[in-house]
């Protein structure tokens, strides 16, 4: 493999006074001590909102009763209310060894599903982040009751949801503390005036009640299956929030390679040279007006047996799409650093099977490129040969993603026996405009496909909606040139998209997800979400789908 040089960049990362992420680890285990045994820096336990007032949890019960009735107390005085997202500390309880015992809210029994849950779970432990004194908690949560989800699907949520809010993404915040500077120390004043680093979390341990209907010897390894999806996330998080000077695509062939150091992947990198070989013009003509060289990397996980045809992950990784000659409009245009997370959560998922070993044949493939307008870039109107032999006038240089992901599918179909495929893209602002944040776009011809990939949405608490995928709108993808143009006009913009892609995707069953609205979010809470990876561990770690 060639690595990239640049002159115009500077990899902070490189600067030693960048710290790598500082993320201790959160160790999660099991238990079947009863609130008044266990003996914790903080006890979670739940209560529900009723019109009547609040419902007391088993364990809320037992605090009650041994403290002496310290909890209804406080509940008469109107305290707490137990409604969905709010919590109470008390601090020492007669007869409870914990030194706090937090009321955690659950809302109305009633509507209590798998989503309140997890935000039960969530608000709990965002109450801990400010308590420095709070090292080891021990939840009661795991014995609510979810619709009809088994243990283990709450054992593992509530490790999900834990540490989803304990991620900090702040290496690039160079004050550590935030303690109050004297007013006489002009140094310290000085360094008050830069945004504070947050201090991290003191939380490092949680024991969970193992829930009824499982063994203890089985929780251990639902616990690291679970750690093993949340670093995956974590990981597609960090690749999202990276910087695009320094998350470039050589970064990407690095940390994939760091991947196959670490766990027993098989990580193969195509420079560009590789590209030009197998004619992957499609690819190579977004990356042409940039400085950094496109990667193409394909990454193995064997998991099942030599003659399981592979499932496998396409992901869209533009380092930065600035729209090439098609310029974007300058606002907010830092948010194209994202326009990787298909990739990012391709690596995301691959650490996580890789992790947890799971039993299943697993390929990604990451096309990735920058997206830059400069004297060597791609015109309007140019027309390119793809690997598969089709040709495409490129109409909208900001129009990219399906150029890489094309080249990348006729890739799989050339070189892998797919049992399934399936391309995740930040595609296209329409699919935001009909979906918004909450559920990631899906198009698939397959039946069984798609209902697999709904439900993994719901099991994974990360939801898709299927959106159309119809011979009817190739229509707009006509080009008088070239056997098809890049863009369909303003009309249903994410299904000519996927449209175009489909082109591609003859060969085997193939879905697509456009998660240009659910990979990160905008305003006061920007960052990457690391979705889908929860929604693909679902799907490859549910019984096969049989469409
Ligand atoms: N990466 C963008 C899609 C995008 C836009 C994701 C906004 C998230 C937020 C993609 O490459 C793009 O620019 N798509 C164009 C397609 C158009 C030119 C047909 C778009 O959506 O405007
Ligand atoms: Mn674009
Ligand atoms: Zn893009």
């Amino acid at each position: 493999m060639t690595t990239a040089t640049t002159k115009d960049t500077k990899d902070v990362s490189k600067d030693s006074k960048i710290p790598a992420e500082q993320r201790p680890e959160l160790v999660v285990t099991a238990s079947n001590k009863p609130v008044d045994r266990a003996q914790a820096d903080c006890a979670w336990v739940a209560l529900f909102s009723t019109a009547a007032g609040v419902e007391l949890t088993m364990p809320a019960r037992v605090v009650d009763k041994v403290s002496g009735g310290a909890i209804a107390k406080l509940l008469k005085a109107g305290d707490f209310d137990g409604k969905l997202g709010s919590c109470f500390l008390v601090r020492d309880l007669n007869g409870i060894p914990s030194s706090r015992i937090l009321l955690v809210g659950c809302g109305p029994k009633e509507s209590f599903n798998e989503k309140a849950y997890a935000e039960a779970v969530r608000s709990a432990t965002r109450a801990m982040v400010p308590l420095k004194g709070v090292k080891r908690v021990s939840s009661f949560l795991t014995e609510l009751t979810v619709g009809d989800r088994p243990g283990d699907w709450r054992l593992q949520a509530h490790v999900l949801a834990c540490r989803e809010v304990l991620y900090r993404f702040d290496r690039f915040k160079t004050r550590k503390d935030s303690k109050e500077p004297k007013s006489e120390d002009t140094k310290a004043a000085a360094k008050a005036a830069k945004p504070a680093r947050p201090e991290a979390p003191s939380l490092s341990a949680v024991e969970v009640l193992l829930p009824g209907d499982m063994r203890p010897t089985d929780a251990p390894r639902i616990i690291s299956e679970a750690q093993a999806v949340a670093n995956g996330i974590e990981l597609s998080k960090d690749l999202g929030n990276l910087p695009p000077n320094i998350c470039t695509p050589s970064y990407l062939a690095t940390t994939a390679k760091g991947l196959a150091r670490q766990f027993r992947v098989k990580v193969e990198v195509l420079d560009k040279p590789a590209m030009e070989k197998l004619g992957m013009n499609a690819l190579l003509a977004v990356a042409q007006g940039s400085s950094q060289a496109p990667q193409f990397i394909v990454i193995h996980h064997n998991g099942g047996t030599a003659k399981d045809a592979p499932v496998v992950l396409v992901g869209k990784g533009i380092t930065f799409d600035t729209g090439g000659i098609s310029l974007k409009p300058p606002g907010d245009m830092d948010e194209m650093k994202y326009d990787m997370s298909g990739a990012s959560t391709v690596m995301g998922v691959m650490r996580a099977v890789a992790e947890m070993g799971l039993k299943r044949n697993v390929i990604g493939v990451i096309p990735t490129c920058e997206n830059m307008p400069s004297g060597n870039a791609t015109r309007p109107g140019d027309i390119v040969q793809t690997m598969s032999g089709q040709t495409v006038e490129i109409l909208n240089t900001d129009a990219e993603g399906r150029l890489i992901l094309c080249d990348a599918l006729s890739y799989v179909e050339k070189n892998l026996k797919p049992e399934a495929v399936i391309d995740i893209a930040t595609l296209t602002g329409a699919c935001v405009v009909a979906l918004g944040h909450v559920n990631t776009g899906l198009f698939t011809e397959d039946d069984g496909l798609a209902q697999a990939l709904v439900q993994a949405g719901r099991d994974g608490l990360d939801p898709v909606w299927r959106l159309p995928l119809e011979e009817e709108y190739q229509e707009q993808l006509k080009s008088p040139f070239a056997d098809m143009a890049n863009v369909g006009g303003r009309a249903a913009g994410s299904v000519t998209a996927a449209c175009f892609l489909w082109r591609f995707a003859k060969a085997y069953k193939w879905a697509h997800l456009d998660i240009a609205g659910t990979a990160w979010k905008s305003g006061a809470q920007k960052g990457a979400t690391g979705r889908p990876v929860g929604l693909l561990m679902a799907y490859l770690r549910a019984e096969r789908d049989n469409g």
